[in-house]
């Protein structure tokens, strides 16, 4: 074989595949929430590049003809899907997968129909009582449930659709008449709220990865409430996940510190974990959220599919602690991709 044909072939064998990074789109009023997606894309970045791919970072726009042309531009082997708001709207999070699903493309994370059916809070407690997942007692103004109030029980008011704890009050209520009313004012405003019963107790949030497509329940995360004052609710708001300087930041923690007595308890939340991946036909990267009560039975509070992978992010501490590297990560993500429509 003459030099210049073998490396004509070798040239060709290492031509780089494309893959377009998709994330919610940006704007001046997008809050630290929505702009950490910028970090997480840029994680996707370096590692599908130390994976031998050609990676592009674009925004997500809600129109067809424009995502048509970048597909002709750029012809991706498969898109990351890291679309979570639209205009920072929650509740638009399934659009840029089911226009993904329409145009036949391969994208990573979860399947149009499960992002949809976790992130409608309602939707998936509706679905955690049909398959008797434990989920905490909840009520709304459309939801057919009795609402009964216990003397003991205090309730939480939370939106329907939002993440990342936005619009979640560190108040909670004990009063039916005044949670109609609060939900109902809610409406008027034009958000969708609900009121769920206020577990008092440990929190923990649970990152699960595909592992040669079979759900891997990695190390469980603790967050744990440090000195909070007596009569402040245990919540994990908004501040203590985004506002360094409050007091909420700095008095919580994430511990995979682990006891023998737990070993009960986690099985028990190891055990619920997967039953989710099956019932809701997860795929990739998830994170549930769960509160344990006093008498230490677990509740889900929610199911996150797609949750953030950045290098502060409660899902890649948790692979730190099963040794897995950032490309193996990706690779696992990669290998369950969503291309069965
Ligand atoms: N029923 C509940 N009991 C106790 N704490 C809750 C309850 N629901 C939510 N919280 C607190 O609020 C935080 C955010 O609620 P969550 O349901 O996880 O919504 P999101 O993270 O999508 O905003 C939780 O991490 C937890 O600290
Ligand atoms: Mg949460």
């Amino acid at each position: 074989m003459l030099l210049g044909q073998k490396n004509e072939i070798k040239k060709f064998s290492f031509v780089k595949k494309n893959v377009i990074i998709y994330h919610s789109p940006i704007s001046e009023a997008s809050t630290k929430d929505d702009l950490d997606v910028l970090e997480e894309a840029n994680f996707f970045f370096q590692n599908l590049q130390k994976l031998n791919y050609q990676p592009i970072i674009l925004p997500f726009e809600v129109n067809l003809q424009q995502i048509i042309s970048e597909i002709k531009i750029h012809y991706p082997e498969f898109v990351v899907n890291l679309v979570e708001t639209i205009n920072g709207n929650g509740k638009m999070i399934a659009v840029a997968p089911l226009i993904f699903e329409h145009l036949k493309l391969k994208y990573t994370g979860n399947s149009a129909e499960s992002i949809f059916k976790t992130s409608d809070k309602l939707i998936a407690k509706d679905l955690f009582l049909r398959y008797e997942i434990p989920t905490p007692k909840y009520f709304s103004l459309t939801t057919s449930n009795e609402i009964n109030i216990e003397k003991n029980e205090q309730f939480l008011l939370k939106s329907r659709w939002e993440h990342a704890s936005i619009g979640l009050e560190n108040k909670l209520f004990n009063d039916k008449t005044l949670i109609i009313n609060k939900l109902e004012n809610y409406l008027k405003e034009g958000k969708e709220f609900f009121a769920e019963k206020y577990i008092d107790g440990r929190e923990f949030n649970i990152s699960i990865l595909s592992l040669d497509s079979k759900p891997f329940v990695l190390p469980f995360a603790e967050m744990k409430f440090i000195d909070f004052p007596n009569e402040k609710p245990k919540i994990i708001s908004y501040d203590a996940k985004w506002n360094e300087n409050s007091f909420d930041y700095q008095h919580t923690q994430r511990s995979f510190e682990t006891s023998e007595k737990d070993s009960e308890l986690f099985s028990e939340l190891k055990f619920i974990c997967e039953k989710i991946w099956k019932v809701f036909s997860l795929r990739g990267y998830v994170r549930v959220d769960f509160r344990i009560d006093k008498n230490n039975s677990p509740y889900v509070l929610e199911v996150n599919t797609n949750p953030c992978i950045s290098l502060d992010s409660g899902f890649l501490a948790a692979t730190e602690q099963a040794h897995l590297s950032h490309t193996e990560i990706i690779s696992q993500i990669i290998k369950d991709m969503n291309k069965n429509f």
